[in-house]
């Protein structure tokens, strides 16, 4: 079964469910603070698990567009990437544990679905503690499926039980939504397909689901998200319980095609070709080529998709654009590794493009974009690499006997040459020392790059009173520019945290005193004047003719789909803003009090960042 053909099966068999099949939301989160891009398909649902009405229903199916950088250096190994696409079903207050596990069950190894052997199928569920009961409802459920299909759950032990640490999900952050889970594994023992003999696979017959051995392969998690986790560390039942499913697909297609590695599947293979062909090299030839051939595709993929997105980011220092840029340089340098000489990062992301164009038409419409960028980036830092090696061959004899490099030196080469820490570490021979690196950097910066690093550990919105705030804050912002500046202005990035917002918009030149004033003043009106706010679910072309501003992303157009819009101002007061989004945001901009513009800077060509604050 091809990667589209088991992503089109998924969603067909959810849709004959009841669910609206949604899009990929955008890799880069909005209004979330504490996540730099989206890692699973519920980040973009947050709002609606929390109780916000979903334009599409209480019954959703997506497969989403994800980046988890957290696994970087493990790229290269079998099962870890730094892109990939999350399978999905939700329920917001609709069905639960019944439906859920019964339609897993039924997906995974019913007629003309997946096929999975129900005999090589184990599951885990939550073994209960002083938040939470234990799980027997879903072990209960569980073992029904099994005997439907002739199986005794009991003999061999199907059904496990473990703690917080494996059988709950989120919240990702410090607070938001969560719950007990239950995962599906498929036991890889004596396969006759080399799935199971993957290099390093040395499963044993003694082990169990969550052995790290690699015996046990997990291939989708249902979320049972009934709690809010407080800043306190309890957790509340929720308004409504929810479901949050996830099957990642490219290891689904591993296993379906009996192939050792997710690097064996289809997504991969035009990408390698590419790469053999530039590098005159085999993949798997030895095992040192086939890791970099690994990185270089995986790397290029991820950032053809972050170039590509919607809300595309450039390569830069700070945030998206910081990981971007340590995403390319990476692969350029296993490239070198590779022996390609010349640019060659944006032939093989093409090749990207290509293969993913049918389910993500915003990677065509992006095509030229992504090659410009990538070889803005190649040049930049062909230039960087040569004078930073000039200068760091020179710091070689300095720290000859020393155990490790001072933070202070790295930053210095990061800050001067765009050195990342692992590449001023390979070329001194040293590990840098990590602590005094952040403290240098956070010297050098009000926006931390150690606070990017963080926040992409993972995380979820907080969606506390003031990020609210700021978020209606950032409406009424956006307004006020295009009134001031005029219509160009449109958003092109948007960052909130408990203390200020950030905004990026486009307009090719620095705004003068007065321009930033009145914008300040504007907004102050429209918040003495008291405006309520309020959504109305409308359809695209509804949107438009209402005059609102906004992404008008793709997915919403082609599904012919609803919106949600945000109306500042009411038709007695004036409407002052009009705008797609999700929400959440306050009910009157007199819960705002007081605006003021701290900051405004470029971003990158053609694009200005303002930083605000409600005082
Ligand atoms: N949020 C859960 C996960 O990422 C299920 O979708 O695994």
């Amino acid at each position: 079964m091809t990667a589209s053909e088991i992503r089109f099966k998924y969603l067909e068999f959810f849709r004959q469910r009841g669910h609206a099949v949604i899009p990929s939301a955008s890799l880069i989160p909005e209004n979330d603070p504490t996540v730099l891009f989206t890692t699973a398909g519920m980040h973009p649902l947050v709002p609606y698990l929390l109780g916000e009405p979903h334009p599409e229903g209480t019954r959703l199916a997506s497969s989403q567009k994800c980046i988890r950088t957290g696994d970087i250096d493990e790229v290269g190994d079998n099962r870890h990437l730094t892109f990939f696409e999350m399978l999905g079903n939700w329920s917001l207050g609709d069905y639960f544990k019944k439906e859920a596990i019964e339609w897993s069950f039924d997906l995974l190894t019913g007629k003309g679905q997946f096929g999975f052997d129900p005999l090589r199928l184990y599951v885990s569920v939550f073994e209960g503690d002083a938040d939470a009961p234990r799980d027997d409802e879903a072990a209960a459920i569980w073992t029904a499926q099994f005997k439907k299909a002739g199986i005794d759950a009991a003999s061999p032990r199907r059904v496990f039980t473990y703690p917080k640490s494996k059988n709950w999900w989120g919240p990702a952050g410090q607070t938001g939504p969560c719950g007990p889970d239950t995962e599906m594994f498929y036991d890889t023992l004596n396969l006759p397909s080399p799935t199971a003999h993957a290099p390093g696979w040395k499963g044993t017959e003694d082990c169990h689901p969550n052995c790290d051995c690699g015996r046990y392969v997990e291939i989708w998690n249902d979320v049972f998200m009934q709690y809010f986790k407080t800043a306190e560390g309890k957790f509340e039942p929720l308004k409504q319980k929810n479901v949050d499913t996830g099957m990642g697909l490219e290891r689904t297609a591993m296993i379906l095609q009996g192939v050792p590695t997710v690097f064996d599947t289809e997504l991969f293979a035009p990408l390698f070709a590419e790469i053999e062909r530039l590098s005159g090299r085999r993949y798997g030839e030895d095992a040192e080529t086939t890791r970099a051939m690994r990185i270089v595709a995986d790397h290029l993929k991820a950032a053809a998709f972050i170039l590509g997105d919607p809300r595309g980011v450039s390569p830069s220092n700070v945030d998206q654009g910081y990981i971007l840029r340590r995403l390319i340089r990476r692969a350029i340098r296993y490239g070198r590794q590779l022996g390609i000489q010349g640019f060659f990062t944006a032939a093989v992301a093409d090749k990207v493009v290509s293969l993913y164009a049918d389910v993500y038409p915003e990677l065509p419409k992006n095509r030229q974009r992504i090659a410009g960028e990538l070889n803005g980036e190649e040049e930049k830092f062909s230039k960087t690499l040569q004078h930073g090696l000039a200068e760091a061959s020179k710091l070689k004899d300095k720290y000859v006997r020393a155990v490790e490099i001072p933070g202070e030196t790295a930053f210095y080469l990061y800050e001067t040459f765009g050195f990342p820490v692992e590449l001023t570490e390979e070329v001194l021979g040293k590990k840098v020392n990590a602590a005094e690196f952040a403290v240098a950097q956070k010297k050098h910066q009000d926006d931390s790059r150690a606070g990017a690093e963080q926040k992409f550990s993972g995380g979820l919105a907080d969606h506390s009173d003031q990020v609210v705030k700021l978020h209606t804050a950032t409406h009424m912002l956006h307004a006020a520019l295009r009134q001031v500046l005029g219509t160009h202005v449109e958003q092109k990035g948007s960052n909130i945290t408990a203390e200020r917002l950030r905004f990026d918009f486009s307009h090719d030149k620095k705004m003068t005193p007065e321009e930033v004033k009145r914008t300040e003043e504007i907004v102050n009106d429209k918040i003495r004047a008291g405006l309520p706010v309020r959504f109305d679910m409308m359809t695209v072309d509804e949107a438009k003719q209402a005059g609102a501003i906004g992404l008008f992303e793709d997915k919403y157009a082609k599904l012919g789909g609803k919106v949600k819009v945000y109306t500042i101002g009411d038709e007695a007061a004036g409407i002052y803003s009009r705008e797609i989004c999700g929400g959440p945001h306050v009910e009157n901009t007199s819960a705002l009090h007081g605006f003021k513009i701290m900051k405004e800077e470029a971003s990158s060509a053609g694009v200005r960042r303002i930083k605000a604050v409600l005082v």
